[in-house]
């Protein structure tokens, strides 16, 4: 279990903290907080203590438990010191050698990453003492989370709001995810395609983008240079990520083929549409003009992977998906080798539980060689997470 020390000063948005614990929580962190004295202004340690499960420091006199030099302790333990929010007061302390906290004394003990998420006024945040201090901790190799720009609780507008809890946490989660795929270049496919045939109407699927954008974020988190060219979805775009949002097939085709030369690993998981309608038109076709059918007629859209895999690289990765009503191996074995892939992920789209607008799924890998891995039902996260370990195990790993 990894360990993150949260430390939070005294800025309105100490508030935000609250979740932040309860979000690293939920995904398996130990947590402790450490506050200012001002920040229990804000929020009272009993909160942050009843949902980190944990006693808060913020007295380091009176709090910790100084027969075991707690501060030392505890910067030998805990994995990560995160401070969000952090006050401009706080900052200014930290990039002078003040120490006058438990929470100001223990960054100096720390020898491991520290994040620091600034929140605050705009002028404050941008004024030029505020702006001296985060330079000089950058360049001792202290990380930063750029607050949000937005409406701020003066009632003012501009850059100082803290990020959301959710962000600040899946940066918590980058820092201390293994970087197994450090450099490596991934191209990754999702969501749907759209088949347009008028300005107004397309053909498309029910693809949510969600396993594309799982499979992006978590190899980023693995220290991959990810691209993720994706259909429309309703999803967020990822941070970290060079984001390339395309509508149809063909210009999903253009936009991987501008790019498979120069990658290691490339993983198909759109559901790209089969046909297109032969006839496009212009701006909107009349209903008043239409009797009682209108004659669609359909033709075939490329086949992106077997269309790049014809120049696939010695050493290239190629991923494919196969979304099928039955799991037939052999259908997948087949598109496995007619397409050069390395490796072929099959999931069933007929079952109410997994496929295309559900949060899970449920896979059997299979590599070129007959490696088999057989899911049971998973949230397509840790789906992402085990494709991605799959690949490291088999080939990543032994050329390291
Ligand atoms: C209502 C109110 C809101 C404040 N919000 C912030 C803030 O968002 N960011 C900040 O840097 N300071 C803010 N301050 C000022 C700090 O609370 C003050 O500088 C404090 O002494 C910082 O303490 P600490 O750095 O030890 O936590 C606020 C003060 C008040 C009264």
């Amino acid at each position: 279990m990894k360990k993150v020390l949260l430390g939070v000063s005294a800025s309105i948005s100490a508030y935000k903290a609250v979740e932040i614990v309860r979000l690293l929580k939920k995904r398996g962190y130990k947590v402790k907080v450490l506050m200012t004295e001002d920040a229990t202004k804000f929020v009272s340690p009993l909160t942050f203590e009843v949902v980190s499960e944990e006693a808060v420091i913020v007295d380091q006199f009176k709090d910790a438990d100084n027969k075991k030099v707690e501060h030392i302790r505890l910067a030998r333990e805990y994995d990560l010191l995160l401070i969000a929010p952090a006050s401009l007061d706080l900052i200014g302390k930290l990039s002078c050698g003040i120490a006058d906290s438990f929470l100001a004394l223990i960054f100096y003990a720390f020898e491991k990453k520290v994040l620091i998420s600034p929140a605050m006024n705009s002028s404050m945040y941008n004024h030029p003492v505020n702006q001296k201090n985060i330079e000089y901790l950058k360049s001792i190799r202290v990380d930063f989370i750029e607050p949000d720009s937005g409406s701020l609780a003066c009632g003012e507008e501009g850059i100082g709001r803290l990020p959301s809890p959710e962000y600040i946490v899946e940066r918590v989660e980058a820092e201390l995810t293994d970087k197994i795929l450090k450099d490596k270049k991934i191209l990754i496919t999702g969501g749907p395609t759209r088949e347009k045939f008028d300005d107004f109407r397309f053909l498309s699927n029910p693809s949510s983008g969600k396993t594309g954008l799982f499979l992006a974020e978590k190899a980023r988190n693995f220290g991959a240079k990810v691209t993720l060219i994706s259909g429309k979805t309703a999803l967020k775009r990822p941070w970290g990520v060079e984001y390339v949002e395309i509508e149809s097939a063909r210009d999903m085709e253009r936009e991987v083929k501008k790019r498979i030369k120069d990658i290691d690993i490339l993983i198909m998981s759109a559901a790209v549409a089969d046909f297109r309608p032969e006839i496009y038109k212009k701006g909107k076709i009349k209903k008043e003009k239409i009797k009682d059918t209108y004659d669609l007629k359909l033709v075939k859209n490329p086949d992106i992977l077997k269309e790049v895999s014809k120049a696939k690289k010695e050493g290239q990765i190629f991923v494919g998906f196969s979304a099928q009503e039955d799991l037939n191996m052999d259908e997948a074995k087949k598109k496995l080798k007619e397409k050069k892939l390395d490796l072929i992920v099959l999931n069933k789209i007929s079952d109410k539980r997994g496929g295309f607008e559900s949060d899970e799924n449920k896979v059997i890998i299979i590599s070129k060689d007959e490696d088999i891995e057989k899911t049971r039902f998973l949230s397509k996260e840790e789906i992402a997470e085990k494709i991605l370990k799959f690949i490291y195990e088999k080939w990543v790993k032994k050329e390291r």
